[in-house]
């Protein structure tokens, strides 16, 4: 297994370069299954997360070739209609397959995910919708099964804005018959990307960014080319990273409004941002100070950067509390921030924070992605050596993360345990 160490304390400056959308690619290439021959993806990250929804295609029956960052899917003999446990358990997001198969083949078998570090994340939401699309659903031996002679329009009214569902649900009812209406979707930017290459196969979609999504299905989709969107959440990583470190980063291939709930934070903490041609320059001369986030379904602050805003609060002056609103378990990174001499108290769903003025480097061990980035983000602006290990969860979700880092100035390193 690898580990990072990471010698602190210097400060990063230079340009990075921000790689595709991890949680948009995924949801795209699961999309391609709708649209049977040969669909060429472009911007895509090269991160393990994507070769699981690679083997999972796989297993449908596509044939699947990557060159770089740009990645052929051939779904015409998508002909098995089972995605079985070993493989949506080492990605949750693989369950997304489930409805796309109904559409195309009227059923579909796949494993429930089970529980993961950050929560329960049941998909109730997701089955809810698939019923009303006309799916028949049965839950046996730890696998959905789902059956629809004819999957047709409906109107779904989720409990709380869900992105997998939401995009689970926009995927579906793009191949039923008539009008389907999503209200209290998610609006985040991956969904609107993956409506996007729907729109281009063929699909009939408005309203993709809202609450209220209109999908008016179609009877068939033609394969399209595509380009991911860059990674918001790995720029705000990158953000922090330049900001932690008292540093000079600008940011290329990234969309600064899909960030504007942390670029808000960061402005308020004293972090200097500027915009110029879409290039993103994040500077932090002085100590920033304690500011409080609270996480909300886009567009307010993201869930998957409150462990990242966490270790910079913990360098921060003052005091300042992080409420998270989206997963009942996503603060695993709080006991691990805590061996940096972070001072950070946890009630319920609040983390109250105190600044201390330098962390000092320590051993520390990764539990899942974000929190991987937040343990990186302490050990950069940490005094000594710090080695993050269990680094698997990075490798997930960050393309290159070290390399990144090194090329700012960081000194990291990837060693075998
Ligand atoms: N939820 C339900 N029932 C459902 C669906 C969701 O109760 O049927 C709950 C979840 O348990 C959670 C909340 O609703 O408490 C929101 O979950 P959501 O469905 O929006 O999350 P997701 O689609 O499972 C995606 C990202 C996550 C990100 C969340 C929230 C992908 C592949 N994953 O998950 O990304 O945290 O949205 O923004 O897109 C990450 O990249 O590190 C990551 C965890």
């Amino acid at each position: 297994m690898d580990k990072l160490v990471i010698n602190g304390g210097k400060k990063l400056s230079g340009e990075v370069t921000v790689s595709g959308s991890k949680n948009a690619a995924l949801p795209i290439f699961v999309s391609t299954i709708l649209a049977p021959g040969l669909n060429t993806i472009g911007n895509v990250p090269f991160l393990r997360d994507i070769n699981t929804t690679i083997k999972v295609l796989e297993s449908l029956g596509a044939a699947v070739e990557g060159n770089g960052h740009v990645v052929k899917i051939d779904t015409a003999n998508v002909n098995s209609v089972e995605a079985t446990y070993d493989l949506v358990k080492t990605m949750r997001a693989s369950v997304l397959v489930l409805g796309p198969l109904l559409a195309r083949h009227g059923r579909a078998r796949v494993s429930l995910p089970g529980g993961c570090a950050i929560g329960a994340r049941p998909i109730d939401q997701h089955l809810m919708g698939l019923k009303a699309l006309g799916a028949d659903i049965h839950l046996t031996h730890g696998y959905v099964e789902a059956k629809a002679r004819k999957l047709h329009g409906a109107r779904i009214n989720f409990d709380m804005p869900t992105v997998g569902g939401t995009e689970h649900l926009m995927m579906t009812a793009a191949l039923a018959t008539g009008e389907t209406i999503i209200e209290n979707a998610a609006r985040e930017p991956e969904i609107v990307d993956l409506a996007n290459i729907l729109n281009k196969m063929g699909a009939r979609i408005e309203g993709a960014g809202t609450d209220t999504i209109r999908i008016e299905g179609v009877k068939e989709m033609s394969p399209v080319c595509y380009e991911v969107m860059p990674d918001r959440i790995e720029a705000g990583t990158f953000m922090i990273a330049a900001a932690i470190t008292g540093g000079d980063v600008k940011l290329r291939n990234m969309k600064p409004e899909h960030l504007d709930a942390l670029v808000f934070k960061l402005l308020d903490a004293g972090v200097e941002i500027t915009n110029k041609d879409s290039v993103l320059r994040v500077r932090c001369p002085r100590r920033p100070t304690a500011v409080n986030i609270k996480t909300r379904p886009y567009p307010g602050f993201p869930t998957d950067m409150q462990a990242q805003f966490m270790a910079l609060m913990c360098v921060a002056d003052g005091a300042s509390v992080i409420t998270e609103n989206i997963f009942e378990n996503r603060f695993m990174h709080v006991s691990e921030l805590m061996r940096f001499g972070a001072d950070i108290t946890v009630e319920g769903n609040s983390a109250t924070i105190k600044g201390v003025k330098k962390l000092s480097g320590a051993p520390v061990m990764a539990t899942d992605l974000r929190a991987s980035a937040s343990l990186i983000l302490a050990g950069l602006a940490a005094d000594a050596t710090t080695e993050v290990s269990r680094i698997y969860h990075l490798d997930r979700g960050y393309e290159s993360i070290e390399k990144k880092l090194a090329a700012l100035g960081a000194d990291i390193q990837r060693v075998k345990e």
